[in-house]
């Protein structure tokens, strides 16, 4: 049941996957909020999401921030579900266009991004380089690559994290990670996880 979970949460799909949908909705608001206020989104930024989930971070920016345009990319075909329904209104009027793909081999074909971000997403990423250089080619220079992630100490207490599903870093492995990748500036505080911030 816990690793069906961790499964889950890496990629939820069928029946478990829409319970699981209604809890990051219920989970996760609070640091979407927190992230979405540190992103200093200006008018007309372009913004890109890694991992949307059910699309509610998409769905904040879009109500909040009539100028801006927001991408996003999901590998789970529920989710990808879940968020066009949920921004559907904002798909219609071309100010949000979500994508369907892994991230790490999806050629996503925009580039010049204002910032890209992702919550609870770099888990599930073996290794971070190859999605770092990624994420800093699709940023327009002074762009910024914000992520959220839990603290390795948290999640080894979480039973459903098993090794084999989450890669539990340490906020000195995404802060190496993003350097190698070439950002400039990285900044992080904690509350309850990491909220880091990096400037191409
Ligand atoms: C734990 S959920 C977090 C969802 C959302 N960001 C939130 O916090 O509510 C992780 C999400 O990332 C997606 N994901 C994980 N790896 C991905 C990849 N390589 N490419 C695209 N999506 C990915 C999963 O499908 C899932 O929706």
């Amino acid at each position: 049941m816990l690793r069906s979970l961790g499964l889950q949460l890496r990629k939820p799909s069928g029946l478990f996957g829409k319970i699981v949908s209604a809890m990051l909705i219920k989970w996760n608001r609070n640091r979407y909020e927190i992230l979405i206020n540190d992103l200093k989104i200006q008018p007309n930024d372009k913004l890109f999401e890694i991992g949307y989930g059910p699309g509610l971070g998409i769905n904040l920016i879009s109500k909040e921030y009539e100028s801006c345009q927001v991408y996003g990319i999901d590998f789970s075909e529920l989710m990808y579900l879940k968020a066009t329904k949920r921004n559907k209104q904002f798909i219609v009027s071309n100010r949000v266009k979500l994508m369907f793909g892994d991230f790490l081999e999806t050629e996503i074909g925009i580039r010049d991004f204002d910032k890209v971000f992702c919550l609870n997403v770099v888990y599930f990423w073996d290794n971070l380089q190859k999605p770092f250089e990624k994420v800093i080619s699709l940023l327009k220079d002074d762009g910024l690559f914000y992520i959220y992630m839990d603290s390795k100490e948290d999640l080894s207490k979480a039973t459903f994290a098993e090794d084999d599903i989450f890669n539990k870093y340490t906020i000195e492995q995404v802060h190496d990670a993003l350097k190698l990748a070439g950002f400039k500036e990285i900044d992080y505080y904690f509350d309850n996880g990491y909220f880091v911030k990096a400037k191409k």
